[in-house]
């Protein structure tokens, strides 16, 4: 395994009623509490209720900034900021899905500071120094938000989509109750179910490709993941299955599956370029990009791809060469996507050949897992996803 410093400091209360947990929670911070969600799936399934009558009997007096669209925006982040500053908050609560836990941390860091958030800390990717403490109340498994430091918010009138980490913006706690998850439409088990697989294939086709625990936690969270998807969909209340999926997509972006690992994180950056143009589901862009980044870079890694068509996808390698080994694993893969019911190619989300090569432009490209990739690469990535 590579050299690596692990740090994560979120309190994870997980299970039916670990609301129960949220008013000691509230007993560590001020009087000031900034309640942040998204468009109204809280109120309809009456979580709002719920945690508005725990503050109130906690003494505290709470704001609000509601309307977190999915993607977020800056237009939110700066309202936020706006409350948080004018009413000296002590503490953002989001209750949500990973787009209000990363509006709440863009807040966050924004409302410790006099400068602009957007400059300073997601262009200029400035440390931050100091950040208005969060609390989470998960719906949605997907991004691993909860127990991550990192946030992603897009400047739309730019077409920019990109994300800011840094450990103040790690949640002080976050309460995962699986039941929360049963109002989910499908198409947002769907995304999230991508989300969770594509964070692990992220980590797991990276260097090293040496025997290391991390490899095998990834490949347990892709065939937990893949054995509870059409459980959920089958019964909204399977709570076995709502638990495990809510369990996996922590743990595939805590952190703890990529120790050691140089990990790649670029179908997750043309992923935001596609949204920051045509604001699609995070997850819906994700299975429209891997299978395809996957047959573009196999060549680099090709025992890798290997050993996840047979461990994975069970693919029965006699009589066959490496390489079509790999083609059939990946090809299980895109395969898995459409079955669950999620789109595969660009055309199906309204993105046309055209824009590729302006949204290729817009692509924050990383070092890689094996090797950098170029904005040429990506253009092809994404024509083979037309
Ligand atoms: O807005 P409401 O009405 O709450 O509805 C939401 C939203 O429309 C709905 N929803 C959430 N929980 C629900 C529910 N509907 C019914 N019942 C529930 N229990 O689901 C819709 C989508 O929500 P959203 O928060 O956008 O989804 P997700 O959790 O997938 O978050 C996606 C965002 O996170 C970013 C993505 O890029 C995208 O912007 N990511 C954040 C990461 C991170 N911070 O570490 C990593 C990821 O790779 C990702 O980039
Ligand atoms: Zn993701």
């Amino acid at each position: 395994m590579q050299k690596f410093t692990f740090y994560n400091p979120t309190r994870i209360y997980f299970g039916k009623n670990a609301i129960d947990n949220l008013a000691t929670e509230l007993g560590k911070f001020g009087n000031n509490i900034l309640l942040a969600y998204g468009g109204g799936s809280i109120i309809k399934g009456g979580l709002y209720d719920i945690v508005k009558a725990i503050c109130g009997r906690c003494g505290k007096t709470v704001y609000e900034v509601s309307g977190i669209m999915p993607n977020p925006r800056t237009e939110k982040v700066y309202e936020g900021i706006e409350i948080c500053k004018k009413h000296d908050v002590d503490l953002i609560l989001a209750v949500g899905g990973g787009s209000v836990i990363d509006c709440v941390k863009a807040m966050a860091a924004g409302a410790k500071t006099d400068k602009d958030f957007w400059q300073t800390f997601y262009r200029n990717k400035e440390k931050c120094e100091a950040a208005t403490p969060i609390g989470v109340i998960l719906t949605l498994p997907a991004t691993g938000s909860e127990m991550n430091s990192g946030s992603v918010v897009t400047k739309w009138d730019e077409n920019l989509k990109t994300d800011y980490t840094d450990d103040c913006l790690y949640p002080h706690f976050s309460i995962l109750d699986p039941t929360y998850t049963y109002t989910l439409p499908a198409n947002q088990i769907i995304y999230g179910a991508v989300d969770t697989l594509a964070h692990a294939f992220e980590q797991y086709f990276s260097a090293p490709d040496d025997d290391n625990p991390s490899d095998y936690l990834a490949e347990a969270v892709i065939l937990n993941v893949i054995s509870n998807v059409e459980k959920a969909l089958a019964c909204p209340t399977d709570y076995e299955a709502r638990s495990n999926l809510m369990w996996d997509s922590t743990m595939a972006l805590n952190r703890v599956i990529g120790c050691g690992k140089r990990q790649d994180w670029n179908s997750h950056m043309i992923e935001h370029a596609l949204s920051g143009f045509y604001d699609i589901p995070h997850g819906a862009g994700l299975a429209i990009v891997f299978p395809n980044w996957m047959r573009y870079v196999r060549h680099l890694c090709l025992g890798r791809f290997v050993r996840f068509a047979e461990r994975i996808w069970g693919v029965n390698p006699k009589g066959k060469t490496d390489d079509e080994i790999a083609l059939e694993g990946i090809q299980a893969v895109q395969d898995y996507f459409r079955s669950i019911g999620a789109p595969t190619t660009l055309t199906e989300v309204g993105i046309p050949a055209e824009r590729i090569e302006e949204i290729a432009a817009k692509v924050e490209l990383t070092e890689g897992g094996y090797q950098p990739l170029t904005q040429k690469d990506v253009v092809e990535i994404l024509k083979a996803a037309v």
